[in-house]
């Protein structure tokens, strides 16, 4: 989010413009200004426009490393009328068994999906599991560690996880120009498309999510759990999550250094300020309540795992420490306040070492999980194997024969 105020954006610059700090300073006072304009606020907070992936073409996803037609592109439509282009990723084994097959179809955009190999191994697979996959601010669905990150994902069972991943409405090939409500449609068109038109149940699907990806699926995980009858998925993996935009914009620090607009939090009639002048607010922290009171209520069982590095330098990691607690909290009948649910991690949490540490919440019908790494960064944590043990570890909650 606004981390884009920075974050890729920064980096970028800083990688390919060789653009100082000093200038980028000097231009803060013009960038307040700018904030408060609704059409710069679309640009800073989901960077569309900076697809990352130049000379490289996103209907060709063997340009990004994938083997001919591992990759189906194709196109969703939002309930509002946006076509947002999506690519189902074959897990690697799967592929190995049916290659002869699909490289006898043809490469390139698909105009009816159900017609290809690749989803009717989807949708007749009464084993196939499906990861909705919710990517970050900026870039496309091929940018930076988002290629290793499907990889990581199905590699616990290369034969039987499949990835869907998609453009938000203005980004790369998706039509349109992003906004909370927006977005929202497109997260909703794409559950829509898994549950009615690939036929997977919801305990079969896993929402997986990164930086302001997880704002979008605490939101439209929510949705489908308040529902009657609701849709709860076997569970939500939630990457550099963040608490709110206002609170991750007031704790954004430049290249991890310069604290951009923490001058505003210290004064609560600025952050006030700061909270209203967003269009978009993003507030995970009470949708992650709202969705575990919500499924405590109807006795549904659910997952949730936050994981962030302590060396993410977009957002924070005690973003994920609050809303790990407010999570916590919506399950106690008093409430826990965080500093005792600090205390009780002191006791109970599993130190890992150089690994980090990883605290477990269980109810009767929940874990609330939160693993803090050492590193990670924002990014690269993406690609790791603790993103291949966060998959298998609920699905095979779910069914222990889920196994290689
Ligand atoms: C924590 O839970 C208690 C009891 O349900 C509630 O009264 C309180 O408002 C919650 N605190 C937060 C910060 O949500």
């Amino acid at each position: 989010m606004i981390r884009s105020i920075t974050g890729e954006m920064v980096a970028i610059i800083f990688k390919y413009g060789g653009i100082s700090a000093a200038i980028l300073v000097g231009l803060y006072a013009g960038l307040l200004g700018l904030l408060s304009t609704s059409a710069f606020q679309t640009h800073v907070v989901y960077l569309h426009k900076i697809q990352m992936t130049w000379f490289k073409d996103l209907d060709v996803p063997e340009s990004f490393g994938f083997m001919r037609n591992q990759v189906t592109t194709f196109f969703l439509e939002s309930s509002d009328g946006e076509k947002l282009h999506a690519w189902h990723i074959l897990p690697v084994e799967l592929y190995r068994k049916h290659e002869v097959a699909l490289l006898g179809e043809p490469a390139g955009v698909v105009s009816d999906i159900t017609s290809r190999h690749a989803f009717k191994l989807l949708r007749n697979d009464p084993d196939a599991r499906l990861i909705l996959h919710f990517h970050g601010a900026a870039g496309t669905v091929g940018s930076g560690y988002r290629v290793p990150n499907y990889h990581a994902l199905s590699a616990g069972q290369p034969g039987k996880i499949h990835v869907l991943t998609f453009d938000y409405r203005g980004f790369g090939r998706s039509t349109g120009t992003p906004s909370e409500d927006g977005i929202l449609l497109d997260a909703h068109a794409v559950i829509d498309w898994a549950l009615n038109v690939a036929g997977i149940p919801p305990n079969r699907i896993l929402v997986f999510a990164q930086s302001m990806g997880t704002a979008v699926s605490a939101a439209i995980s929510n949705y489908f759990a308040l529902k009657s009858p609701p849709a709860v998925f076997a569970g939500t993996v939630l990457v550099a999550p963040f608490i709110d935009a206002a609170t991750l914009a007031s704790s954004y620090r430049l290249v991890g250094t310069i604290p951009l607009l923490s001058p505003l939090a210290k004064f609560p009639v600025l952050f006030n300020y700061l909270q209203r002048f967003m269009r978009d607010k993003w507030s995970t922290k009470d949708r992650i309540a709202q969705y575990i009171r919500t499924n405590e209520a109807n006795g549904e069982m659910y997952r949730m795992t936050l994981i962030h590095a302590e060396d993410d330098y977009d957002v924070p990691w005690d973003h994920t420490t609050t809303l790990f607690w407010h999570a916590v909290n919506t399950t106690t009948l008093v409430g826990i306040s965080y500093d005792e649910l600090e205390e009780k991690k002191t006791e109970r949490k599993k130190d890992l070492g150089a690994a980090g540490s990883v605290m477990e919440w269980h109810t009767e019908h929940g874990i609330i999980r939160e693993e803090i790494l050492k590193s990670g960064l924002h990014d690269v944590i993406m690609g790791n194997p603790v993103i291949t043990m966060a998959v298998m570890r609920i699905f095979q909650a779910l069914d222990p024969s889920f196994t290689c």
